[in-house]
């Protein structure tokens, strides 16, 4: 997809300073709730090394912070997002890094999270392969992402809530504009073209659950390594 011929983490460290305001008030605050119900479907089960991938400003990494992982790690190819996630959670280990190769050795994390990031993956199949390799055998793989729900009067709304965005995005620069202009038809364009599901299994990943939220306009998908 085009971003205006600079690169995706360019144009992250763009709006780096208004994210997490924008977020709020475009998800009209439920961003929060859905990062939390993220984590919470997460609990149960115990984690010695958690890496959240395309972490963005850290608003799921503070979630993930209540599972008591021994260690975090946080990735993004990003730097200025990457700074705000620093301040809110120093006691991660911060990478800057695409999805694509990660820096981190074969079997040696527990579970790989990654919210509203992996449409933005360079290369998706790679990303998955790299996620199958660092993860020991029993780890969790969970990625939300949004899509479109199946219900034809749902997937309407929902794609007119989209063509809504930008201008509901207020007073912003040009080049903040075509940034949520990105942002908006990269969700539309990532959910005709992909299923995450399948991506998962073509790469060796068994299913554990996947769930909808927002009418299927929100999913998670949770799987894991044999
Ligand atoms: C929409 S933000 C999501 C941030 C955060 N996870 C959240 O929930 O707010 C998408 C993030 O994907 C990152 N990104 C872009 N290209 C990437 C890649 N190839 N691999 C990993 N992350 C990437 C961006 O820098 C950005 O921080």
């Amino acid at each position: 997809m085009k971003t205006d011929k600079i690169t995706l983490p360019e144009m992250f460290d763009n709006i780096a300073d208004n994210y997490d305001r924008l977020n709020h008030r475009l998800s009209f605050g439920l961003d929060k709730k859905w990062r939390r119900k993220f984590v919470n479907h997460l609990s149960g089960k115990e984690y010695k090394t958690i890496v959240d991938i395309a972490c963005g400003t850290g608003d799921v990494l503070i979630e993930l912070q209540k599972l008591n992982a021994e260690k975090y790690y946080a990735i993004d190819p990003a730097e200025k997002m990457l700074a705000y996630a620093k301040q809110k959670c120093p006691n991660s280990e911060f990478v800057i890094s695409g999805a694509e190769e990660i820096p981190l050795a074969d079997n040696s994390v527990d579970l790989i999270t990654v919210v509203f990031g992996i449409r933005n993956f360079e290369d998706l199949s790679k990303s998955i392969k790299e996620f199958y390799r660092i993860l020991n055998s029993g780890g969790n793989v969970s990625i939300m992402e949004f899509s479109l729900p199946d219900f034809f009067l749902f997937r309407w709304g929902f794609l007119l809530y989209l063509k809504l965005l930008v201008p509901l995005s207020g007073r912003l620069s040009k080049e903040q504009k075509n940034a949520y202009k990105y942002l908006s038809a990269s969700i539309v364009d990532f959910a005709r073209k992909t299923n995450v599901a399948v991506v998962l299994e073509k790469s060796g990943f068994i299913k554990t659950k996947i769930h909808k939220l927002m009418l299927g306009s929100v999913v998670i998908y949770t799987f894991y390594k044999e």
